[in-house]
Parts: structure tokens; sequence; C-alpha cells
């Protein structure tokens, strides 16, 4: 959905610049993984939208998975995270694409990578839409980065406040309520 103009939100990215940048983003991957097959893996729910729009501009084969993790109440993080739901594809020596709508703290990024690795893998490569300025040090790398973007809280093109604003197609920052 497009927001008519919404007296709680303000243009963050629009979908225009979402757009290209997927494009970019996946033709990079379709040179890195031609003629393979990995698993996609998306996680639930803010990674949805991205992976949809990603994977329909691949031109390799790919199967398609999902995780499902939660560590956010409201606008905060619980430091805790859970897995909700679990991989259900044998991903043992399989290349496998992580893709996260958002890394802020990199405490989910780093449960999923370390949670996924234990399945031994071929590899792991992570693809975020959205990087924060807090993530704290990582001893892996995040592979492909959507836009690096401050701390302000998003929603829109996946991306939630209490299960709202998922389906708008550009993303939102919140104006502060006075
Ligand atoms: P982290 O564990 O602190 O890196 O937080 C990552 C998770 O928190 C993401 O997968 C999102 O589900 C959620 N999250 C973090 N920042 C935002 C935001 O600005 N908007 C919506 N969800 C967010
Ligand atoms: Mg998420």
């Amino acid at each position: 959905m497009k927001t008519k103009s919404n007296k709680d939100l303000y243009i963050y990215l629009s979908k225009e610049r979402i757009d290209t940048r997927v494009k970019e983003i996946a033709l990079q991957l379709s040179n890195e993984f031609s003629n393979e097959c990995p698993v996609i893996i998306g996680v639930l729910n803010g990674g949805f939208m991205f992976l949809s729009d990603l994977v329909r501009l691949f031109d390799f084969d790919c199967e398609i998975d999902f995780v499902k993790a939660n560590s956010y109440v409201g606008k905060e993080s619980s430091g805790k995270v859970k897995l909700h739901k679990d991989v259900s594809i044998d991903i043992n020596n399989r290349r496998v694409i992580l893709v996260e709508d958002i890394i802020d703290s990199g405490l989910t990024i780093e449960f999923l990578y370390k949670h996924i690795l234990s399945f031994n893998p071929k590899d792991i490569t992570i693809v975020t839409l959205l990087l924060k300025k807090n993530i704290h040090e990582l001893n892996f790398d995040i592979d492909f980065i959507g836009f690096e973007t401050g701390s302000d809280f998003v929603v829109g093109y996946g991306l939630d406040l209490n299960h709202k604003y998922r389906n708008l197609d550009s993303l939102y920052g919140l104006k502060e309520k006075n």
C-alpha cells in the first residue's frame, strides 16, 4: 500500500530508491551464484517483502525457506533472541543466503548466523536491507547491505511497529509525538 499523508510518518526511503538498490543487489548475487542452487533463508517477519522482491530478480535457481526470530518489543530490543520457527530444508553442505530486513545491535543476526552454522552449510552469505550504526563487533561479515542508516526506528516495506505498517511499499520514520 502507498501511504496517503499520515500524521505519524515521514518518508525515509522511497519505493523507487528501494527498487533500484534491490535490483543492484540481485545482480551482484546473480553474478556470484550463477549455476548454483543456494538455499535462501528469509528472516520472518520483517524480511518477507525484501526477500520476495529480491528472489524474483535472481537469474539462478534457488530453494527458499524461512526462520522466525524475535528480539523486539515495540521500539526496543529485549536483549534476548528467541527462535520461533526453524529451518526446514536440509542445508548440510549447501550454500546459504540469509536475508534480513534490518540489523541494529547485531544480536539477532549473530544468533541466527551461529544457529545456521550449526547445520554445517558450505557457506553463509548475509544480505540485509538496512544496517543501523549501533552494531557491535561481529566475527563474520555482513556481505550485502542495502542502506546504512542512523539509529532512527523505521517502518514499512516489511518492517513493523507492533505488527503495523508492514504493508507500506516505502520505508518511513516515525514522527516524534509531542
Ligand atoms: P538487533 O537484534 O538489535 O540487530 O535487531 C534486529 C531486529 O530488530 C530486526 O530483525 C527487526 O525485526 C528489529 N528492528 C530493529 N530495528 C528496527 C526498526 O527500526 N524498525 C523495525 N524493526 C526493527
Ligand atoms: Mg527481523
